[in-house]
């Protein structure tokens, strides 16, 4: 009796304990223990996901404070230098965001800032829920090191419905189809194309997309494993084509990030964009339909080619809590996390079982596209090659982008192949 008495004591007593505010607003409850998971999703869509797998976490620990550390700009244009200077100065987070790929391999795993945690995979029977692909590209000697939490599409063409039809248009489905509906918009005063590479990172997602629709699956892989030239005809050809669009774009896009430049889109400024399907999370998030207020196709040439990227979090070396760090993996890795996070993304769960009547309309036709498609590596996000050949693509598309010179190009991205393929 005294025992329970004791225990409902206790209860009211924990009610009255302060909470804090997080950076969010949302209300935490006032312990010493801290989950810190860092990121770089603020934007619409992606800061929802995010918060829904928190929620989960919430639940299940209460007496754990989550610290959203978040540093703005896509694809990690900022936060992924945030993190190498953490990493370098043993300060890890407890969980970080890392794509899936060469970014979590070569950057992190093979440098021994990295647990292995098959254990999580193994212990909870979760070892066949993910498609051997997958698994394959977040391994090193045999073990796993992260957890992807969905796969995102790189390769869709997003088109504002109402200016498509008012203007007779349908969307293109080729680089020449592309080209020409981008003139006719163009001459009738409409911005075609939104970019926002204020993070260089978005103009080389546009052409990693013009790659491929130049030169198909086969040789666009081959460009990472030293069977197709750099300086070949092919290379060159998507060049040309790029400057051609990079003449199609709004003139701000120095200025402009990517969700900027969707938002143009939503808001009638132009007219398409050529955005990984984050961008669905972002068009949802503005409250529009799939298919109602927006549009999407395969980007111009790639139907039937599915550039593919997978976010994930890892467990660093000297977490802080490690255990708190163990229990969000878990959540991340588990059919529950990955259905309350991926509806919100845009993506769509990196685990087989994921609960398809979640998904809208564009997910569910994404879904369809992994199981059919030819899946192929993003190399802007991390999964194609190492980050130090990403940042000497971006530096030369960087150039690029202002001087679009082709043989300059040509030759700066073959030196930059030769240094990181052995043929
Ligand atoms: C990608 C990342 C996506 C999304 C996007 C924009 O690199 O994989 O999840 O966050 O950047 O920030």
């Amino acid at each position: 009796m005294k025992r329970r008495l004791f225990t409902a004591f206790s209860c009211l007593l924990l009610a009255f304990i302060p909470a804090v505010v997080n950076a969010s607003g949302a209300r935490e409850a006032n312990t010493d223990r801290r989950l810190e998971i860092f990121s770089w999703w603020t934007a619409g869509g992606e800061a929802e996901g995010l918060e829904a797998m928190f929620s989960i976490y919430r639940t299940r620990y209460p007496t754990v404070s989550i610290i959203n550390a978040t540093v703005a700009g896509g694809a990690g244009s900022n936060a992924k230098a945030v993190l190498a200077t953490r990493m370098q100065g043993g300060t890890p987070p407890d969980s970080f965001q890392v794509h899936a790929g060469h970014e979590l391999i070569d950057s992190w795993v093979v440098a021994g800032k990295m647990e292995p945690i098959t254990f999580i995979f193994r212990d909870n029977g979760w070892l066949e829920s993910f498609p051997k692909g997958l698994v394959d590209i977040i391994s090193y000697k045999g073990e796993i090191y992260s957890v992807p939490v969905n796969i995102h599409r790189s390769n869709v063409l997003w088109y504002n419905k109402k200016i498509f039809a008012d203007n007779h248009l349908t969307p293109p489905r080729t680089l020449a189809e592309f080209i020409g509906v981008a003139e006719s918009l163009a001459r009738r005063g409409i911005t075609p194309i939104a970019l926002g590479d204020s993070g260089i990172w978005a103009s080389v997602h546009l052409l990693e997309s013009v790659l491929l629709g130049t030169m198909g699956p086969a040789r666009y892989k081959g460009l990472w494993m030293a069977t197709t030239p750099w300086d070949g005809p092919e290379v060159r050809r998507a060049l040309k084509t790029f400057a051609m669009l990079l003449g199609f774009v709004n003139a701000d896009h120095a200025a402009l990030s990517w969700d900027g430049a969707v938002q143009y889109v939503i808001d009638g400024k132009c007219a398409m964009t050529i955005m990984g399907d984050w961008a669905e999370g972002y068009f949802k998030a503005k409250g529009l339909t799939p298919n109602k207020e927006f549009g999407w196709v395969p980007s111009p040439g790639t139907e039937g080619s599915f550039i593919a990227l997978s976010d994930s979090f890892g467990l660093p070396r000297g977490a802080p809590d490690r255990e708190a760090a163990v229990q969000w993996l878990t959540i991340s890795a588990s059919r529950e996390g990955q259905d309350a996070f991926n509806p919100k993304k845009g993506s769509i769960p990196s685990r087989t079982d994921g609960d398809r009547s979640l998904y809208d309309e564009y997910q569910k036709s994404a879904m369809d596209s992994y199981k059919s498609d030819i899946i192929v590596a993003s190399v802007t996000h991390g999964a194609a090659a190492a980050e130090g050949w990403l940042a000497l693509i971006q530096d030369t598309i960087s150039t690029f982008v202002s001087d679009r010179n082709v043989d300059k190009a040509v030759t700066s991205l073959t030196k930059a192949a030769a240094q990181y393929t052995k043929k």
